[in-house]
């Protein structure tokens, strides 16, 4: 038998990579990094990539003036099939070859951490990779397993996501119980009903202890976007009138701003088309300064820095019932208070279709509240106020759990070595 094993949850923002002991049967460390790539503008003298992973992504992007290409939420083109590639710095890169990227990132830090070339892998997939299409899930998970040979794992096992979340809670309990987990990350929303028990923690077959699983493509990003849509774009020109032919007065389609309020948008966003047609709204609005703004933000690559503001003040609201929306950046400048109540009628519509998914999903698996022992919600969006109302006001008698929403996941994948067994 090996000595190790990792859990690898693969996030859309974070990704987590815990090391399991197979012969303690212990978690020996776990690790964290932020989803990122950043790519320099230039290549290494001697001709090879030059980029950086995670947290020095960030501290990159910003010290080199924004100027390379850098690279967010990834795993949300996996299921793209109009994703082929990209070219950075003069090389094509498929989804799978930036996946890797993270993954090996995170294998190198393991390895020199374990002393040793660990090569078996168990990675967390969402439920759904994008809505309910087979199609494109299998195009996401395929694409994963490349990404994870190309990371240099021989021996690779997937494992839903919250199914990961909830072995970790498992861990916790005396006794058995029937739980609904929601993971609540950046790009989805994922949820299982099943039947845990400490006594069976290192069992071989845990099939028939699944009664359900399900998922929403909505997470953080959805968030940040829709608050993108309401409070940011107004700084970029949404709501302005510009005048078309003499004395006509039109409103700029609403259209041109959902290419700022997601990063798959953003990267193609840049072309000479579209800023011809920014400035043509610039002149014909009376040189309104807010599309010098929209300009400034593509040519130069700001999109990261605004929604990294837009995220602060989400984290700052789930715990505070004011924050400030603020942002200075070359000749952009904003700065306003958010109210917690104006701010969770920004993501209502967000919150309300997980709300009306989660019915669904009770409902199509028969599942009844009053036969819920416990909730255990995990992932950065659980943190979100209206989010933690939603779950108390569905099940009103039901304990609500949580552990670390950041490493539940890969925690849990790492105690899933079962699947290994034949
Ligand atoms: N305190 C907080 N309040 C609200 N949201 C938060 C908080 N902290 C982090 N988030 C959000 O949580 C999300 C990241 O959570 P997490 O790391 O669980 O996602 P992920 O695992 O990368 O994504 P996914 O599982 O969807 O692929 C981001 O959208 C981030 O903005
Ligand atoms: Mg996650």
């Amino acid at each position: 038998m090996d000595k190790f094993l990792y859990g690898i949850d693969f996030g859309t923002t974070n990704s987590a990579l815990a090391i399991y002991n197979e012969e303690s049967r212990e978690i020996a460390h776990t690790i964290i990094i932020p989803s990122l790539i950043y790519f320099y503008e230039q290549r290494n003298s001697d001709g090879t990539p030059n980029f950086v992973v995670g947290e020095e992504a960030i501290s990159a992007y910003l010290n080199e003036g924004m100027k390379g290409r850098f690279i967010k939420s990834v795993k949300q083109v996996l299921s793209r099939s109009s994703f082929t590639e990209t070219r950075i710095q003069n090389k094509r890169y498929t989804a799978a070859d930036l996946v890797a990227i993270i993954l090996k990132e995170l294998k190198g830090r393991a390895d020199s951490l374990i002393g040793e070339n660990c090569q078996k892998a168990i990675i967390g997939r969402p439920v759904f990779f994008d809505d309910d299409n087979v199609q494109k899930d299998t195009l996401a998970q395929t694409r994963l397993s490349k990404a994870a040979e190309l990371a240099g794992f021989n021996e690779v096992r997937f494992q839903f996501e919250p199914i990961g979340a909830a072995f970790a809670y498992e861990r916790t309990l005396s006794k058995k119980e029937n739980v609904l987990v929601a993971d609540l990350g950046g790009g989805t929303t994922d949820f299982t009903y099943l039947v845990l028990n400490p006594e069976k923690a290192n069992s071989k077959n845990r099939k028939s202890d699944m009664m359900a699983t399900g998922g929403i493509y909505i997470g953080g990003d959805s968030l940040d976007a829709a608050f993108m849509w309401e409070r940011g774009t107004p700084y970029f020109g949404k709501h302005t009138q510009y005048e078309a032919t003499s004395g006509k007065r039109l409103t700029v389609p609403k259209s041109l701003f959902a290419n700022i309020c997601s990063w798959e948008q953003m990267n193609f966003f840049n072309g000479p088309r579209i800023k011809k047609d920014i400035e043509d709204y610039y002149y014909f609005s009376g040189k309104n300064r807010k599309f010098k703004n929209l300009l400034t933000l593509i040519e130069n690559n700001l999109g990261y820095s605004v929604f990294r503001s837009i995220e602060n003040t989400k984290i700052t609201l789930s715990g505070a019932n004011m924050a400030r929306f603020s942002y200075q950046e070359m000749d952009i400048e904003i700065d306003e208070e958010i109210s917690l109540p104006d701010y969770e009628q920004i993501i209502a519509k967000d919150v309300n279709r997980i709300a009306n998914y989660l019915d669904q999903f009770l409902l199509q698996h028969h599942i009844e509240p009053t036969n819920i022992d416990s909730l255990f919600l995990t992932g950065g969006t659980s943190l979100v106020g209206s989010i933690q109302k939603l779950f108390k006001e569905r099940f009103p008698h039901v304990n609500l759990n949580s552990g670390d929403n950041f490493k539940s996941v890969a925690t849990g994948l790492a105690y899933s070595g079962y699947l290994f067994e034949k």
